[in-house]
């Protein structure tokens, strides 16, 4: 829908930057899904927003590499929030050269608005104004599936001498933001059962025993204080009191009555008004696993409030790091001005919250609906974290390689698909973060031959008409990360065959996922009243989260820091793992799509914890 807006037009003549060479650009919001109509009306209000080229990218990661090397001296050594925001500062030049720029360009400075961090200004032009500064030509573009419409350009020009200063420019008119569809949603089994008395049938059904048993996970790791275990849940999605209870009374006693500490972020607030398993399921999975697996550790609900329905991960991490406030797409109608309404740059949710040493994400959509460059601004805050000592664990989806249900693969003819290219997931395809795909105990057509064995097999399962299957591929968008160069090159090597059949679907160079794996079938949990069995990788996710934070509290009773951003160590030291070689997933057309292997493979990672022999790797490091 498009906000219209008045604007009242001054008359200022605006020349285009005269005598300069000049660069033409490809706009860098996707319009593949847009269709172009007339030309925009000169009067017409835009946002434009010019991303600075921060500095230091690749010494963060180079950073972030070493401190998290477990045979670097600096293993350990975690860096503060303003050594980090100072490393990623605009260069110098940037700043004034761009200023310089609008200045010749006849722009009126005092219009322009810088972010918190510096590293982005905003303006509003009218659509003439903008396209003399911009020398393109503006249109309007209605999104092909939801008949949105904005008005943007294809392309634009910078002066050559500023390739280095300029990351990206962006100039629309306000639109809402992507909108954020849950694609890992647990899915409930129709069959509603009554929990069996313990011990319970740990080959059909999973339970906080079976997940102690299967994976060794302790039940009296004592909390230290400066441990911090934070999940995060959208807008209106929320737990409810009683079914943790009801939970709890069964399964952990000594939980009744405790509830997740709440950090509103946005206007997060604990959504009651609304019950069903839309709103309650996935946050009761959520704390009823995550907190009793590692009571009794204070769990944090990370609740981020949003105007769009299912929320916004870039609010969140603006709440962990004030130099991220602010939108990265322009136009974004929350943010006109890039503080929500009632905030600045001094109070509400810029920078409002510290992030907890180990946090969860079981939400999560497709790469291709966002540019290259947004992923890439949200990655590098995820690097953020993880030199801040932070480990940040995504779940990887439950629809194979098709990251959603329905038509989200890539065929370049069509735009929306349901065969074609894989569709990689974010944040997994992130190389910064931990990535957790799902596995299953044998099905019981196999229990006759497979009778004794806790053996895991990759996640696939049959609900009504369709089939779930892990999440697992290679991204689009970032390059494999150099920790996991070797694990994949094996597999890679593993799987020729195989993976010569498929290889027009996937990009061959990018950063392989899920980085591990954990059960992800039928977990019982109470919701809405009920005890009901839920299946998906957002079960696997709080679960490896959960251990994280154990390890953490008994590194911290050692006299030692959180873990931090672990996969360097979990590629070098595979056998903390227990590999999964069986099964694979599926979708865009194929159904057998990445297989699990020896070593790692694109379903199921490096395999599923073994948490003493985690605790052991990880209580000896710095
Ligand atoms: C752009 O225009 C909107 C609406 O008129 C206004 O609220 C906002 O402050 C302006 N932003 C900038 C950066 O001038
Ligand atoms: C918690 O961390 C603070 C600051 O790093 C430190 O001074 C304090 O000793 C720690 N507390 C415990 C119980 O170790
Ligand atoms: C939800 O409840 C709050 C007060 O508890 C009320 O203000 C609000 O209007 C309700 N919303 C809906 C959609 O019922
Ligand atoms: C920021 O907001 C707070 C609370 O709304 C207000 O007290 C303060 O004056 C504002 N600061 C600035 C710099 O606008
Ligand atoms: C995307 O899929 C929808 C539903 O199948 C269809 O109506 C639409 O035309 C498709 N868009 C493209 C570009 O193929
Ligand atoms: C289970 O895994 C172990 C270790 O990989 C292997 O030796 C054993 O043969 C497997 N058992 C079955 C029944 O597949
Ligand atoms: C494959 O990935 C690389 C970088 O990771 C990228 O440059 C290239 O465009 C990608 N190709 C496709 C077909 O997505």
């Amino acid at each position: 829908m498009l906000m219209m807006r008045s604007f009242i037009f001054l008359l200022c003549v605006i020349s285009g930057y005269a005598g300069a060479s000049l660069l033409r650009l490809e706009s860098s919001l996707d319009l593949s899904q847009w269709n172009q109509g007339h030309e925009a009306n000169a009067h017409q209000l835009l946002q434009v927003s010019i991303a600075l080229t921060i500095q230091n990218a690749d010494l963060g990661v180079e950073t972030l590499l070493r401190i998290s090397d477990p045979a670097s001296p600096n293993c350990g050594q975690y860096l503060s929030a303003e050594d980090v925001a100072h490393m990623f500062k605009p260069k110098p030049n940037a700043v004034s050269d761009v200023i310089k720029w609008l200045g010749e360009s006849g722009i009126d400075q005092s219009h322009v608005k810088f972010s918190y961090g510096g590293d982005r200004l905003s303006l509003n032009l009218s659509v003439q104004e903008a396209t003399l500064f911009l020398e393109t030509t503006f249109y309007h573009q209605t999104h092909q599936e939801t008949g949105q419409e904005q008005i943007t350009c294809q392309y634009y020009h910078i002066p050559e001498s500023l390739v280095r200063s300029i990351d990206y420019i962006l100039a629309a008119s306000p639109v809402p933001t992507h909108q954020q569809i849950p694609r890992q949603q647990v899915v409930l089994n129709n069959k509603v059962t009554a929990l069996a008395p313990l011990p319970p049938k740990c080959l059909t059904q999973t339970t906080l025993v079976c997940l102690r048993k299967l994976y060794g996970i302790p039940d009296d790791v004592l909390p230290h204080p400066n441990n911090s275990f934070g999940i995060f849940e959208p807008s209106w999605i929320s737990w409810l009191p009683d079914d943790l209870d009801r939970f709890f009374d069964k399964m952990q006693k000594n939980l009744v009555g405790h509830r997740p500490k709440v950090d509103a972020v946005n206007g997060g607030y604990l959504q009651r008004n609304q019950t069903g398993w839309m709103f309650n399921q996935e946050p009761n999975l959520d704390f009823e696993y995550a907190m009793a697996l590692t009571s009794p550790q204070e769990v944090i609900n990370v609740q981020v409030g949003s105007y769009e329905q299912v929320g916004n991960l870039d609010d969140m991490l603006a709440a962990f790091d004030k130099y991220y406030c602010g939108s990265i797409n322009p136009g974004d109608k929350k943010y006109p001005d890039f503080y929500p309404p009632g905030c600045n740059a001094t109070a509400c949710d810029c920078g409002s919250s510290s992030p907890p040493k180990v946090l969860s994400i079981s939400w999560g959509w497709t790469e291709a609906g966002f540019t290259s460059n947004h992923l890439q601004r949200q990655c590098l805050e995820f690097l953020k974290l993880g030199l801040m000592g932070t480990t940040v664990i995504v779940s990887v989806s439950d629809h194979g390689t098709a990251s959603g249900r329905g038509s989200f693969c890539i065929d370049d003819r069509t735009g929306n698909a349901t065969g074609g290219r894989f569709s990689p997931t974010f944040p997994s395809s992130c190389p910064w973060v931990t990535s957790v795909g799902g596995t299953q105990m044998p099905q019981p057509t196999d229990l006759r031959t497979l009778a004794a064995t806790t053996n895991e097999t990759a996640f696939r399962k049959e609900l009504s008409k369709q089939i779930l299957s892990s999440g697992g591929g290679f991204s689009n968008v970032f390059l494999a990360p150099p920790y996991q160069v070797p694990n994949v090159a094996l597999y890679k090597d593993i799987e020729k065959d195989h993976l010569d059949e498929i290889q027009d679907r996937f990009n061959s160079t990018g950063r392989g996922y899920p980085d591990v794996a954990v059960r992800a079938d039928d977990y019982m949990i109470v919701s809405n009243g009920e005890w009901k069995p839920v299946s998906g990788t957002s079960a696997s996710n709080p679960v490896f989260a959960s251990i994280i934070t154990l390890i953490n509290s008994e590194r911290m009773h050692a006299g030692k820091g959180p873990v931090g951003f672990i996969n360097p160590v979990l590629y070098s030291s595979p056998y903390i793992l227990n590999d999964v070689v069986t099964g694979a997933n599926q979708g865009c057309g194929v159904d057998q799509a990445f297989r699990a292997t020896r070593g790692w493979d694109a379903v199921t990672g490096l395999g599923s914890p073994d948490y003493e022999l985690m605790r052991q790797l990880f209580i000896n490091l710095p």
